[in-house]
């Protein structure tokens, strides 16, 4: 049977590249790299010049990047850390952040930090006027603003620039969640106000279980995870090596392939959309995903016009199809709670219908493409 994998906001597919980088460490390069035997001293060359080529393809300094097991780890150390160690006392963010983030604030809240959330609007883009008013009537405390670059349900992008100006006007710090950004987008943290930003492997192809958290240096963040002192007493455990070096291959790959790769990439999004539209009488984008300037090129989110039996199967069809996507998060499959950011942009008689969403990579063809909407379009009008 065919099979399509059309969910890589939710993972990617590992370069062949990266793999084998891996295998050569896991192989021969096992040392601790704590160790300070020459078995140890290899396994840290290859940890710091990781960190090195990541520090260079963000415009940071390699004292500035931080490993961890991924975007999750680095979300809760951030916004954490900034509580307990920068003397945040006050939180600015969003209904619609990954769970690592909206959790990890509302764990704040039942510590005492004050939290409040910025207005979104229905096409689930902020309102860059109500984060300003925010901020200015919280001026007075060390503030901490944590929005996401990239929506990873429905693809909307943030004002990077715009929100960084704002925060640096009001002192207050700026962390954006850029998992689904960096290895998608050209990050420069040194022309842009920002403190903090975070990214996990296997969204760029790269594998699972690593990550890591930027943060500028004049922000030291402190441990969430304590013992053995790693990576400048930030973050303990030992390095995972492998890891480490697929993930900068990884990104190394991602950054320098990026321009053609997001062309390749846009053009089955728009071949999808403009299939979607054609074919299914009805079919809604939610959030800004159909529009290329303003959401991400990598995902679509699109609500369709089903009865209620007809929805509870359409999932179970896509897969008995061979056809990977989505229903709201991938983080949330298996659990029957709907998804909070469309709980939070779409109205009451939107939220009648079932969405799904659709990720795309360079791993995919006009193929896959085309066989997606025969079979969507099949379901939705038979
Ligand atoms: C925007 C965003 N932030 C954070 C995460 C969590 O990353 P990880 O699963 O690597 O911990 C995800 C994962 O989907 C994400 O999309």
């Amino acid at each position: 049977m065919k099979t399509v994998y059309l969910d890589n906001a939710a993972t990617t597919p590992v370069r062949e590249e990266v793999i084998s980088e891996m295998i050569t460490v896991l192989g021969s390069d096992f040392g601790n790299p704590s160790s300070t035997h020459s078995f140890g001293r290899k396994a840290r060359s290859h940890i710091e010049l990781a960190r090195k080529q990541i520090a260079s393809l963000i415009g940071a300094s390699p004292n500035e990047i931080i490993f961890t097991s991924g975007g999750t780890e680095a979300d809760n150390l951030i916004i954490k850390s900034s509580c307990e160690s920068l003397g945040v006392k006050r939180i600015i963010s969003s209904e619609i952040e990954h769970h690592a983030v909206l959790d990890t604030v509302l764990k704040m809240k039942s510590q005492g930090v004050e939290v409040c959330f910025v207005r979104i609007l229905p096409d689930g883009s902020i309102d860059y006027e109500h984060l300003e008013t925010l901020l200015e009537e919280g001026s007075s405390k060390k503030q901490l603003v944590t929005l996401m670059h990239v929506n990873n349900e429905i693809g909307n992008l943030l004002d990077v620039q715009r929100v960084g100006e704002l925060c640096n006007k009001y002192q207050a710090l700026f962390h954006s969640d850029t998992v689904q950004s960096v290895g998608h987008y050209k990050w420069d943290v040194s022309k842009v106000k920002i403190d903090f930003i975070n990214a996990a492997a296997h969204k760029f192809h790269g594998p699972k279980g690593v990550g890591f958290a930027y943060m500028n240096k004049s922000c030291k963040l402190c441990p969430q995870i304590i013992g053995g002192g790693q990576e400048k007493g930030i973050r303990a455990g030992t390095e995972m090596t492998h890891n480490v070096v697929g993930m900068a291959k990884a990104f190394e790959i991602a950054n320098a392939h990026l321009e053609n790769e997001k062309q390749y990439v846009l053009a089955l999004k728009k071949r999808f959309i403009t299939g979607l539209t054609s074919k299914i009488e009805g079919v809604a984008f939610n959030g800004l995903s159909a529009d290329s300037e303003s959401s991400t090129y990598t995902l679509v989110n699109c609500r369709l016009p089903l009865t209620e039996s007809k929805a509870s199967m359409l999932l179970f069809h896509m897969d008995l199809k061979g056809i990977a996507c989505s229903q709201g998060s991938a983080c949330q499959s298996g659990s029957q709670k709907g998804s909070h950011v469309l709980s939070a942009v779409l109205t009451t008689e939107q939220k009648q219908y079932p969405s799904l969403r659709f990720s795309f990579s360079i791993f995919n063809t006009e193929e896959d493409i085309d066989y997606v909407l025969e079979v969507l379009s099949e379901f939705c009008n038979g």
